[in-house]
């Protein structure tokens, strides 16, 4: 799979969105070492601290499917998710809550994961390491080290 297929599996990740609240569709693809992908979708609620983004929704997914450990790449879009397609001109990464669960799937698997951060029109991204979008992060190889030998 290539980065313009992530990207669009993405952009139409995001048109499955329920974000009636802040009507900001956000979608994310996640793919495997092996090749699979999953996908996912911001999911709001009327009690508005519980939505859940759509980098969370796809690591679930990833959980499910092939386990965190697997996952290689992401890509994210958001935008207006009102017409048959995605729109919107800037780029979206991830807010800080999705990088530390990202930081999770990274250190467990000892690799760093690439970020594809696509606008809602799929027409410009950028490529974000996790390492560099949570440097210093706080994560299970931190936990590890603290147990005695
Ligand atoms: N959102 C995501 O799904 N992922 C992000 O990384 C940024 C924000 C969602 C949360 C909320 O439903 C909407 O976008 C507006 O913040």
């Amino acid at each position: 799979m290539t980065d313009k297929q992530l990207i669009v599996a993405a952009r139409a990740a995001a048109l499955k969105a329920y974000a009636p609240y802040s009507n900001f569709s956000v979608g994310c693809a996640i793919l495997s070492v092996d090749g699979e992908v999953v996908t996912g979708a911001n999911m709001e609620n009327a009690c508005y601290r519980l939505g859940v983004c759509a980098e969370i929704s796809a690591l679930t997914a990833a959980q499910a499917r092939f386990g965190l450990d697997k996952v290689a790449r992401i890509a994210v879009a958001g935008g207006d998710g009102s017409g048959h397609e995605l729109a919107g001109i800037s780029t979206v990464t991830p807010c800080g809550g999705c990088r530390q669960s990202i930081l999770e799937a990274a250190q467990l698997s000892g690799r760093d994961i690439d970020i594809l951060c696509a606008s809602g029109d799929g027409t410009t991204h950028d490529v974000h390491r996790i390492s560099d979008l949570i440097p210093h992060g706080f994560g299970p190889s931190n936990l590890a080290e603290a147990k005695p030998a």
